[in-house]
């Protein structure tokens, strides 16, 4: 039995928190901004109920095994103040947000041997606190090593898809391609189907390409035909599907812009290589969330 603790009960918290506790095999702990009475989780094989602990402040948490962090990124430096009370005993933490920064995001807060980077790749969405439907499989990518392997460990017993890799780097920055050319729903404010435009897929090739020619600079390796790749996966998603960066948007919320976009413009500076697709995706997206 291990004792597993949750910041952030959101969409991805939740799914995650109910296929855990439905092995039984786990002491769960939910850390939240709000009360949340129990979680509702449709999933793709039928309703999970649970009832995990939940805390609502952080002077309650005390020691657990495992510490995962599933707030926006946005919301990192207020999911750290949970990490006194819950990784007293040196629990490792799993970062499962986007971008390629989970390292960074909580360097001053752990030693990097406790920090654990995941891709998380958990269509989820959520209606109200504790009410949360699953859009597609579960999968997550974390570090083929011992503190991998041992997070891995964790989803034995549910349909959670945990793979190794030897190369996260690549993996995240694969990722972020992908996200990143999102911003555009989020500045048109139309689903999926607004890529089938013809000048629209040009725009994501050239953003894919771009974040491509960044990640490349980091270290990141990706394989022939990537932008063609994720072009025909919008194109092929369904139609109505909205991203959370345009989910936010339209909801009047804060957007991971800095954790999607803005860190290709930042990156791209530091390695002399210019971003203006990301560049004025940023601009424009700040601007309207200024109200400007
Ligand atoms: N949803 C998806 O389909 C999906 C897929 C892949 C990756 N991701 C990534 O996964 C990460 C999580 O996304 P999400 O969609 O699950 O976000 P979400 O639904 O907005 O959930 C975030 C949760 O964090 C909570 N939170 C924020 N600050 C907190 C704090 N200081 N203490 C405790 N809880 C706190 C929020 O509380 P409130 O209830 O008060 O808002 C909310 O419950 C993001 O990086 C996202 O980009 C999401």
């Amino acid at each position: 039995m291990s004792r597993i603790a949750i910041i952030g009960p959101g969409a991805v918290g939740g799914m995650i928190a109910a296929l855990l506790c439905k092995t039984g095999r786990h002491e769960m702990t939910l850390c939240a901004r709000r009360p949340l009475a129990e979680l509702t989780v449709e999933t793709l094989a039928g309703v999970i109920t649970a009832q995990p602990t939940v805390l609502t402040e952080a002077k309650q948490a005390t020691p657990v095994d495992w510490v995962l962090v599933a707030t926006k990124a946005y919301d990192a430096t207020g999911a750290t103040t949970w990490l006194t009370g819950l990784a007293a005993k040196g629990a490792p933490v799993a970062i499962l947000q986007n971008g390629v920064e989970h390292r960074e995001r909580f360097a001053a807060y752990l030693p990097a041997d406790r920090i654990v980077p995941v891709m998380v790749d958990c269509p989820a969405e959520r209606s109200a606190t504790g009410r949360i439907r699953q859009r597609g499989p579960a999968k997550m990518v974390v570090q083929d090593d011992a503190r991998g392997r041992e997070f891995a460990a964790l989803f034995a017993g549910t349909p959670v898809d945990v793979a190794l890799t030897a190369d996260l780097k690549s993996a995240v920055w694969r990722k972020l391609c992908l996200n990143s050319s999102g911003v555009l729903n989020a500045l048109l404010l139309q689903p999926t189907a607004a890529m089938r435009d013809e000048k629209l897929g040009d725009l994501v090739r050239a953003m894919v390409e771009e974040c491509m020619a960044v990640g490349r600079a980091e270290g990141a390796v990706f394989e022939d035909g990537l932008a063609g790749k994720i072009l025909q996966a919008y194109r092929d998603a369904p139609p109505d599907s909205v991203n959370s960066i345009h989910a936010d948007r339209a909801a009047g919320r804060p957007m991971e812009i800095d954790a999607r976009n803005n860190v290709i413009v930042r990156l791209g500076r530091k390695h002399g290589i210019a971003t203006p697709y990301n560049l004025m995706a940023v601009a424009l997206l700040e601007a309207m969330a200024r109200g400007v």
